[in-house]
């Protein structure tokens, strides 16, 4: 199957027939970029879930995103074109070891990234993404202990912007951003002395964009650590003619859109996503066509899950 104009018709002809609308995560192919009735972040296509009119939504982007979207409307049809599509950093912590965890650390508030199973979702007091990570544990009495999980990096960066040091951070990590490393931005930052450069949290490389901010190699001020949702936010006030971007390259079809005048190059242009790219204009027209794959989660588990999702979603902007 080919993104063929054609199939853009009957894509959009039978979302309407399902009454369903199909959003799409800023990491998609270009293709299912263009087609879907909404593109953005986790936070921002979580919002929008949960207040969609239609019957159905069609969760182009991976397991977790479109589960948390079922948490938040039970009595809602979520289908994903391909329910193999997974995540590296959702599997890296388990529910029993944060069981486990939460066991030594009794009294801590638990706060869970978005990239999660919706089992460990069910033990977290508050979830958070990428663009509201640091609001969401500024907003939690300082005096209070926290766990954060499961990633690595995006805790470091929400220690370092909080200033707290009662935070015990998980050390789990997105095999695509682990990989965007400190060596390639040093090189990048030595050729591209001009350029600002956007970089996701999730990067091994956050730290290290920061140290070389420190260095003078970059300018602190042409330094921005963001969401994906902030890249495009900060592309459209960008001043500079060259942008280096720090995350998984699919993001670089929304940024090209929004400032057609700057010039996006991927610091590392491997890092592309499998578990994204599972979802192919195929997958999609076959889930619009038998209606599946369907996402099903136990409903005591969105339940005990749906508070902490809410909390996320009505925290920062
Ligand atoms: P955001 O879109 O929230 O920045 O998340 C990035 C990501 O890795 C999702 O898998
Ligand atoms: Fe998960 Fe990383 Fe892929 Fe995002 S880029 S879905 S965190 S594996």
């Amino acid at each position: 199957v080919e993104a063929t104009p054609e199939w853009a018709q009957e894509v959009r002809r039978l979302a309407r027939e399902r009454n369903a609308t199909i959003l799409a995560h800023n990491y998609q192919l270009p293709e299912i970029q263009d087609v879907a009735d909404h593109v953005g972040d986790s936070l921002a296509l979580s919002r929008i879930a949960a207040e969609a009119e239609e019957d159905t939504i069609v969760f182009c982007g991976v397991h977790f995103m479109a589960e948390t979207a079922k948490i938040l409307s039970p009595a809602k049809t979520v289908l994903i074109p391909d329910e193999r599509a997974g995540c590296s950093l959702a599997d890296s912590i388990t529910a029993d070891q944060l069981r486990e965890w939460k066991a030594e650390h009794p009294d801590a508030m638990v706060v869970s990234y978005v990239n999660t199973t919706a089992e460990v979702k069910a033990l977290t007091d508050i979830c958070c993404t990428s663009s509201n990570a640091v609001d969401v544990v500024a907003s939690i009495d300082p005096d209070r202990e926290v766990l954060f999980l499961p990633d690595q990096f995006l805790g470091a960066h929400v220690k370092r912007e909080t200033g707290r040091d009662n935070i015990h951070i998980w050390a789990g990590e997105c095999h695509v951003h682990a990989g965007i490393n400190g060596e390639e931005l040093t090189e990048q930052a030595r050729t591209h002395p001009d350029a600002e450069l956007f970089v996701h949290p999730e990067c091994g490389c956050a730290t290290s964009a920061l140290y070389l901010a420190g260095e003078g190699s970059f300018p602190a001020d042409r330094v921005h650590i963001l969401s994906t949702g902030g890249m495009i936010d900060a592309a459209k006030k960008a001043t500079s003619t060259q942008v280096l971007v720090a995350t998984e390259i699919g993001m670089l079809h929304q940024l090209r859109k929004a400032a057609p005048g700057i010039d996006f190059q991927a610091v590392n242009d491997r890092a592309s996503c499998p578990y994204m790219k599972m979802i192919t204009p195929a997958a999609l027209l076959r889930c619009l066509v038998e209606g599946a794959d369907e996402v099903h989660v136990d409903l005591a588990m969105a339940e005990a899950g749906r508070a902490s999702v809410q909390r996320m979603i009505s925290i920062g902007n």
